[in-house]
């Protein structure tokens, strides 16, 4: 899942900032899904790899329950953007694993729900 995320993170398209960001999901049936930034001259049309790896996952069928972790990969380690987390905590369960790492393989683990606390929710 790491290396996914890396090997993604080169995939991204940031000709603004720069920065790439890779993301990936592993699922329960072994299958990984990955998502990566991808920006616009409109500066605010562009997507985080976090968000574009989970709407990847849910627009292949999966949901919460078939995550098992989650990776950010960036050249240092970076956390989430609050819109990110906002997408995090309704896409994932609380207490999945996420794990920030850097291009070589320092990385801080958290819970979904350590990085959005007293967050807003629907009950639908
Ligand atoms: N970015 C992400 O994709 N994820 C993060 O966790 C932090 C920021 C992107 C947004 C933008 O394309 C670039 O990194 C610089 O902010």
């Amino acid at each position: 899942m790491i290396r996914s995320a890396i090997e993604a993170m080169h995939n991204a398209y940031c000709p603004y900032s720069n920065f790439k960001v890779g993301a990936s999901a592993l699922l329960k049936d072994g299958t990984i899904v990955v998502g990566t930034n991808i920006e616009n001259a409109s500066y605010g049309l562009s997507m985080c790899a976090e968000r574009a790896c989970l709407y990847n996952v849910y627009s292949k069928g999966y949901r919460k329950n078939d995550i098992i972790s989650f990776c950010v990969a960036a050249k240092k380690i970076v956390t989430p953007c609050g819109a990110c987390r906002q997408v995090m905590i309704e896409l994932m369960n609380p207490d999945t694993l996420v794990v920030l790492t850097d291009s070589l393989g320092h990385s801080k683990e958290y819970q979904v729900k350590d990085l959005l606390p007293d967050s807003f929710k629907l009950e639908v």
